[in-house]
């Protein structure tokens, strides 16, 4: 019998159930809980539970979830059989990046489950073996009575396990050639997209859709688009995911961030009443806007009324007073003063006039996501004679390449040569002798010691100084604050203690600011910036009741994530021609940059078309915010 849940109205547009959390903890939780009934209830029948597992950062919450469950309440795994998605081919179990080494780590290394029962891929097969790999993988599969719960992730392709677009619904496990974009997405795991494997080995749709559960996961905006066309559109080979439409026991759980392209969150008023809040009329009046193709001032009565938002039109209408209402709030999202005019009348400014100048503190995730997503305002706010601090919160070492250590250390021997008196600099030789050693011992995937990480950051340090430079913030106002839980970790694999939490909570009482600006609320919770923003949210909480954090204005930015749609922004600061060079030119002295920070730029100037489009004034950029609610 399908345990499907009931469906609303709401959900009609959804082809398979999806169930929204308020986050990933919490359904992380839920599906712990859900596999726990399983084991036990297999135990008490003198049975094997069945588990597929999945890897990527998007298990992680769940494994972390199973591993205290196991720990504090005596779950016990003896009776529990794994199968993996998938292996990386080339890789071999002892790779650091490789999947057996992921779920050893995550999980397997944590609970009681015998390591016989433990089956992923082998990603060294030799070429001519990898069929009959394949067919015996299957096998196992079905001589232990098939998967009775398959945990799935998505890719940005669609993909489940690794099959790519192009993957049948029938097909089974083999080899397949990794898609351009799930080699971008591993890129930083991997020190670089030219790094990545080519090849996996993968389950295959059909093998996947064997299994008698399903349950795909996905956290944060990056995959709403995904999950929308996978849940609603139509099945496809071009979606691997979408094949769980034909499934009669698969489900989506997914977070707010990934369910913001759902036709229920997008589109809430073609699917049922809508409470016509601001920020949902705002969103209303732009897609409709943007659907034909129209001007906001430019909507009829009928415009409305014929495109499901008669409702809107009743409450708040004619079409004319709503559009004027709209276009006004608009227009007063835009201004050249981020930090507030001074000694000018604020009723419909985005951000207050006093105090005057602002102490404003801009949080980097990563040391480079501040001027990436708000260089042009950086300078706006120094020119403006207020006190701009600059943050990186995490020292940002895993994303230099090697060969930047390589090149310092290259230079310091070849200095330490060419001195007057080379014996005076024998320890300067000896630190880059060693430091040539280490990246030679460590190969091209292995873990940085302490002093690369080090050395690593300090190369990083200087990139950013220049590029603030080139924003119009001086050194003394750029600190580092190098939270502990980003130099314990690797990529998607963070989790932070209480010590992040009181270096930020002692960072703002010391600054006091007026106008913080951060990101994180809608990346990957797992994600270097979703951990900053939460860490960030529980060191507010501790200043809470403190003077200054109640009268302080918060700023979101949008750094890898999508940028913020009209409707969302409730500050867009225009950039001239020449301020959107100057950003250029800034971004220019990172020496890393991927190709999506690189394009932050154009993400600007169709910030700017948008706005054009609506029937605002045209710009040439906007750098846009969204103001921070503190529910
Ligand atoms: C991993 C796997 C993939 C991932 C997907 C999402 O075993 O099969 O399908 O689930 O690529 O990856 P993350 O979770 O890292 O976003």
């Amino acid at each position: 019998m399908s345990t499907a849940p009931r469906r609303t109205a709401a959900e009609a547009y959804e082809k398979t159930p999806t169930v929204i959390f308020q986050s990933s903890a919490l359904a992380a939780r839920e599906l712990a809980l859900e596999v726990r009934a399983l084991i036990e209830e297999r135990a008490r029948e003198g049975k094997n539970a069945v588990l597929g597992m999945a890897t990527g950062s998007t298990p992680v919450p769940f494994y972390r979830e199973l591993i205290r469950l196991h720990r504090e309440e005596g779950l016990s795994f003896k009776n529990v059989i794994t199968f993996n998605l998938d292996e990386y081919y080339g890789l071999g179990p002892d790779h650091p990046e490789s999947y057996a080494r992921f779920m050893a780590d995550q999980l397997f290394d944590h609970i009681d489950i015998p390591k016989e029962n433990i089956n992923i891929p082998s990603g060294k097969v030799p070429s001519e073996q990898v069929f009959a790999h394949c067919r015996e993988y299957e096998e196992k599969i079905d001589a232990v009575g098939g998967i009775d719960l398959q945990i799935l992730g998505i890719g940005r392709t669609g993909h489940i396990g690794f099959n790519e677009p192009g993957s049948s619904r029938d097909s089974l496990t083999r080899r397949i050639t990794l898609d351009r974009v799930t080699r971008q997405d591993a890129a930083a795991d991997f020190r670089g997209e030219e790094n990545v494997p080519r090849f996996a080995i993968t389950m295959g749709v059909g093998t996947i859709l064997r299994g008698k559960k399903l349950v795909l996961m996905a956290w944060g905006e990056n995959k709403a688009e995904m999950v929308a066309k996978a849940v609603e559109g139509p099945m496809t080979e071009a979606i691997s995911a979408s094949f769980l439409q034909g499934h009669t026991n698969a489900r989506f759980y997914i977070d707010i961030g990934a369910s913001r392209e759902l036709t229920r969150v997008k589109l809430p008023w073609l699917v049922g009443p809508v409470s016509w809040t601001p920020r949902e009329t705002n969103r209303a009046v732009c897609w409709l806007a943007g659907l034909l193709q129209k001007p906001v001032l430019k909507l009829t009565d009928e415009h409305y009324n014929e495109h499901g938002l008669g409702d809107l039109l009743s409450e708040q209408g004619p079409a004319y007073q709503l559009n004027i209402r709209i276009f006004n709030h608009l227009q007063h999202t835009i201004t050249g003063w981020p930090g507030g005019k001074p000694n000018e009348d604020d009723t419909y400014r985005p951000e207050r006039a006093s105090p005057y100048p602002k102490r404003c503190l801009i949080l980097s995730p990563e040391p480079q996501d501040a001027v990436v997503s708000m260089g042009a305002t950086l300078e706006r706010l120094s020119e403006q004679g207020h006190e701009v601090r600059l943050v990186a919160l995490t020292s940002g070492s895993l994303r230099v390449p090697d060969r930047e250590a390589d090149k310092f250390a290259e230079t310091l021997r070849e200095l330490a040569a060419v001195v007057s008196d080379p014996t005076a600099w024998t320890a300067q030789t000896a630190y880059a002798e060693e430091v040539l050693k280490m990246l030679a011992e460590k190969g091209d995937f292995g873990a940085d010691t302490p002093l690369l990480r080090q050395l690593k950051a300090l190369v990083l340090r200087g990139e950013l100084r220049d590029a603030a430079n080139a924003c119009r913030i001086s050194n003394e106002h750029i600190f580092f604050l190098d939270l502990p839980f980003y130099e314990e970790g690797r990529y998607r694999r963070f989790k932070s203690t209480q010590a992040d939490v009181d270096a930020l909570t002692n960072l703002l009482r010391e600054q006091r600011p007026h106008q913080i600006y951060l990101t994180g609320d809608a990346a990957d919770p797992s994600s270097v910036s979703g951990i900053c923003y939460r860490v960030f949210q529980a060191a507010l909480k501790n200043c809470e009741g403190e003077e200054w954090a109640g009268a302080c204005s918060l700023w979101l930015y949008r750094g890898k994530e999508r940028p913020l749609e009209a409707h969302e922004i409730d500050m867009a600061v225009p950039l001239s021609p020449l301020q959107l060079e100057r950003k250029t030119r800034a971004l220019g002295r990172f020496g890393s940059l991927s190709s999506l920070e690189l394009s932050s730029p154009e993400s600007n100037r169709q910030n700017a078309a948008h706005y054009d489009a609506l029937g605002l004034a045209q710009y040439e950029a906007i750098e846009a915010f969204q103001r921070w609610s503190r529910a």
